[in-house]
């Protein structure tokens, strides 16, 4: 097993604690894996923040998310269980770090549907699945208040953008707009075919606006993204903020302002992060150029 990526970022993010999650790693692996009569473990690759493997349960195929926030883990589990009839993936069982769910299979994600933007109507009819739900524990999860109010701390990053994220948050929140259980990071990775259906796994437990939960994935997938020319980008943005909002009813302008806050947000997150913010910049200065 190789977890060289995993490991860089969890010892930059947790220092001394994430080396050590890390070096128990292939222990814990080994003792959940035994526990559960878990066999065939095969590991994901390029893992960035959690453990992920899928294996053979009963003969069931199985994926086991080892995750060391516990508040994450904790989150990501309520929310599983919320959704569990609309469209994600199902939640077999919550252990002490870690997770075991059901295997989407195929499993092939959401990037290799991207032709003629049939990825833009599959997102929208999952956005749909996912917000018919009602019913929820409000207070098992948080809101996107608490995530935007890091727009009223010091970042390095423009004056002008952090202001503006301000007064657009403001805006919106004293709107009294629409609330629901989010998934938090709805982007081509975290959405995978599972026979003829599409579901999302790993989410974020986060109530707020709908328009929220198409902000990641119009900008994504990154990796494929970042090094396009910004007319390019442009572009691609217009057309999925069109799309989207026609299948949704909702204002162009508004998804327009959500993709900036979310920009803003993710900006942050990479400086807290300690990782490269030039995608974020530029995706910044577009949504910011679509609002003029
Ligand atoms: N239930 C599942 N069925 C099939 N594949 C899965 C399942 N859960 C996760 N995967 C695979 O593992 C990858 C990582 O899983 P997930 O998105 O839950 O973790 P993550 O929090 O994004 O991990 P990281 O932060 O390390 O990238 C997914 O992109 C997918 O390829
Ligand atoms: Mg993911």
């Amino acid at each position: 097993m190789s977890f060289d990526a995993l490991y860089k970022n969890m010892i930059t993010l947790y220092e001394e604690e994430g080396k050590k999650w890390c070096d128990e790693l292939p222990e814990k692996v080994d003792q959940i894996i035994k526990h559960f009569g878990i066999t065939e473990v095969l590991s994901y690759e390029n893992l960035s923040y959690n453990y992920v493997a899928s294996g053979l349960m009963n003969n069931h195929p199985i994926v086991l998310k080892i995750i060391y926030d516990q508040k994450s883990l904790n989150y990501e589990s309520k929310s599983l269980s919320a959704f569990k009839h609309v469209g994600s993936v199902k939640l077999l069982y919550r252990g002490d770090g870690f997770l075991l769910l059901e295997k989407l299979i195929p499993g092939n994600s959401l990037v290799g549907m991207m032709d003629n933007d049939v990825d833009i109507s599959l997102l929208s009819a999952l956005i749909h699945q996912l917000h018919t739900l009602r019913g929820y524990e409000k207070s098992d999860f948080r809101s996107l208040h608490d995530w935007f109010s890091v727009f009223d701390q010091e970042w390095s990053l423009p004056k002008k953008y952090l202001h503006k994220a301000c007064l657009i948050r403001n805006y919106f929140f004293n709107q009294n707009q629409k609330q629901v259980l989010l998934h938090g990071d709805l982007h081509h990775d975290n959405i995978l075919q599972h026979g003829s259906h599409w579901k999302a796994i790993d989410p974020k437990g986060i109530i707020g606006s709908p328009l929220y939960d198409a902000t990641s994935f119009i900008v994504n997938p990154v990796r494929l993204l970042k090094n396009k020319e910004e007319e390019y980008l442009s572009q691609l943005f217009a057309r999925r903020i069109k799309k989207i909002s026609s299948l949704q009813g909702w204002s162009e302008q508004n998804l327009t302002a959500y993709c900036f806050m979310y920009t803003i947000l993710s900006w942050i997150w990479a400086l807290q992060d300690g990782t490269d913010a030039e995608y974020q910049k530029k995706c910044a200065e577009i949504f910011d150029n679509f609002m003029i």
